[in-house]
């Protein structure tokens, strides 16, 4: 019999509290890492200070308190399984909800945008969830998913790093994940009936020095990533190492964003 790693991620479970750190540590790192890709891509939809949003996995809440500040006479709703990292700011209009949104409903047409990162690919019934948010789309409101799509460990130039990518993708995957759901978001979109439907990329970016966004993933993930079998405490040392070699670099996985309009 395989043994199966145990769960690692807040998507699915209450992490014990010993772990908050780490949790803190891997949502900041997602922040810093794509928060300006994602901005990018919201701004150029036409915002207004009245629209109500619907954030979804809100994780440490950057982007939720980012639409507050562009929403100040509309609402936002935040929504997460684990709230404890999420935190409103100084915006009254933005509120926070604890609950799965797989079990949570809203009703229709009530937001003119709604946003997600990172939070699909680790939902039973992904697609289904696509159709269920575009119902909650108000007439002419948005919906942006980001989702990411893992590049093959095999293909890195790094056999140490393609030991620890087989090793990510493995717990992930063993974890109901799917990385690579995200090429399927435009043509989601459109069979749902949404308009305009766009989409980018975004490369990862691991080493590169103090440029790197991956020493927190694979570290937040170090217990599961040792249970699977594919890596040794010695290969994580090796890691760090690897990190501090100015000429260390190397792109993990690609963000995939695509967004529609509801006619
Ligand atoms: C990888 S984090 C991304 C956080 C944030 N979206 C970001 O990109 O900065 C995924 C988030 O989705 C939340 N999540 C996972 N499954 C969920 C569910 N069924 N309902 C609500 N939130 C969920 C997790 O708790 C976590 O905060």
């Amino acid at each position: 019999m395989t043994q199966q790693p145990a769960p690692t991620h807040s998507y699915n479970t209450r992490r014990p509290s010993n772990d908050a750190a780490h949790e803190r540590d891997r949502l900041e790192s997602i922040q810093r890492s794509v928060d300006t890709f994602t901005t990018n891509i919201l701004d150029g939809l036409p915002i207004q200070t009245s629209w109500n949003c619907l954030e979804l996995g809100a994780g440490a809440g950057s982007i939720a308190r980012w639409l507050a500040a562009r929403c100040p006479d509309g609402r936002v709703v935040a929504v997460d399984l684990d709230t404890r990292h999420l935190n409103a700011g100084p915006a009254t209009h933005l509120e926070i909800q604890e609950a799965d949104i797989t079990h949570k409903d809203y009703a229709p047409g009530t937001f003119d945008l709604i946003h997600a990162r990172y939070l699909f690919c680790h939902l039973p019934g992904r697609d289904e969830m696509i159709a269920r948010a575009a119902g909650w789309l108000s007439p002419g409101g948005w919906l942006v998913i980001e989702e990411p799509y893992d590049l093959p460990a095999a293909t890195s130039p790094y056999p140490l790093i393609q030991r620890i990518l087989t090793a990510y993708q493995h717990i992930y995957r063993e974890n109901g994940a799917d990385m690579t759901w995200a090429r399927s978001m435009p043509a989601l979109l459109a069979r749902n009936a949404l308009t305009e439907v766009a989409y980018a990329g975004n490369l990862g970016r691991m080493g590169g020095l103090e440029k790197d966004r991956w020493r927190p993933l694979i570290h937040g993930v170090a217990p599961a990533l040792l249970a699977s079998g594919l890596i040794t405490d010695t290969d994580l040392a090796e890691f760090d190492e690897l990190l501090k070699d100015p000429a260390f670099i190397d792109i993990p996985q690609m963000t995939i964003s695509a967004w529609g309009r509801r006619p």
